[in-house]
């Protein structure tokens, strides 16, 4: 642990996630950081440097190598079917000595109609959390912005973007935004015991971002939409079913439920406005052309 006048020690999670990787780089210079991986070759690809450690998070002895001496930890977990990754990381983080753990969750287990495998998997981690005898921060987000690199391929190879609910509008987030909150959570106090919904500025439906990637990309782009089955259809060929049919529960509640609500957490952590998608969209053209 840091004494005093050092630079805390900071584990980041999920260093590779879409998330994650800003999180990372925000830290640079500001304390000391270990990333938590579980594939160093593709941190390195991503840019990340300095101490890069392998660990999965099924992983119990790694981990607890990994937290030993640490300060803070940022949680990210991606697995609906392996609670025990959550289980595992708070566990390590306790016996390392960690004081505050800062994690990533869902704003749409804010939806008390929400029964999803998702959502159901989220309120369980956060309640892990807040029972873990660690200080906690809890991020809840909407969708990234970066969710729409899914899209890159159709873009670029036949200038179509196929998605579900075309007109269902959500406030989603930029990554780098979420990652501005995660820093000031892991490196200033006073954010210990909250929960923050982290949204982007303005409500947007699939076919409004592609209006928007069209102008940034000046190219002219199709939206054609996706029935349910068509949508279930693609995720169950990356996906296990039951997270793939959990995916097809919240695309069903979506437009049922208020996620289209601007809120102004962004701001208020870090002084500064949440980014627009047009911005993201800008910055990101590359994976689009
Ligand atoms: N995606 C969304 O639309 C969305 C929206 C709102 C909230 N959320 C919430 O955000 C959280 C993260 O979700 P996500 O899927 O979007 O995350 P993500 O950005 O894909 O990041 C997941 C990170 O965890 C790492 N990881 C996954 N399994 C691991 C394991 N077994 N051992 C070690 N590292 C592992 C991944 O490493 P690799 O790079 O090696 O895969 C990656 O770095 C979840 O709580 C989710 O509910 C997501």
């Amino acid at each position: 642990m840091a004494g005093m006048g050092e630079r805390p020690l900071i584990v980041v999670s999920g260093a590779t996630g879409a998330v994650g990787r800003h999180v990372a780089a925000l830290l640079e210079g500001r304390a000391q950081v270990r990333l938590l991986v579980r594939d160093v070759g593709k941190a390195r690809a991503l840019g990340l440097t300095g101490e890069i450690v392998a660990a999965d998070y099924a992983d119990r002895p790694l981990l607890d190598k990994a937290m030993t001496g640490a300060d803070a930890v940022f949680v990210v977990t991606a697995n609906p079917l392996r609670p025990e990754h959550d289980e595992n990381l708070l566990a390590a983080a306790r016996l390392g000595g960690v004081r505050h753990a800062v994690k990533i969750s869902w704003l749409g287990v804010a939806d008390p109609g929400a029964d999803d495998l998702i959502a159901r998997w989220n309120r369980d981690s956060e309640r892990l959390l807040h029972t873990s005898g660690l200080d906690w921060t809890v991020l809840r987000m909407r969708s990234p912005m970066s969710n729409t690199l899914a899209w890159a391929p159709a873009i670029r190879q036949e200038g179509v973007v196929r998605a579900l609910g075309g007109d269902a509008r959500t406030a989603c987030v930029d990554p780098r935004d979420v990652a501005a909150v995660a820093v000031r959570a892991l490196t200033r106090p006073g954010h210990e015991g909250r929960t923050y919904a982290l949204t982007g500025p303005e409500p947007l439906s699939p076919r409004e971002q592609t209006r928007v990637l069209s102008r940034v990309l000046q190219r002219p782009l199709r939206f054609e939409e996706l029935t349910l089955n068509q949508a279930l259809d693609g995720w169950r060929r990356k996906l296990p079913e039951p997270v793939a049919h959990a995916l097809a529960e919240a695309a069903a509640r979506r437009g049922a439920v208020a996620a289209a609500h601007p809120e102004d957490t962004v701001a208020a952590v870090t002084g500064r406005t949440a980014r627009t998608f047009a911005t993201w969209a800008g910055d990101h053209t590359a994976y689009f052309r």
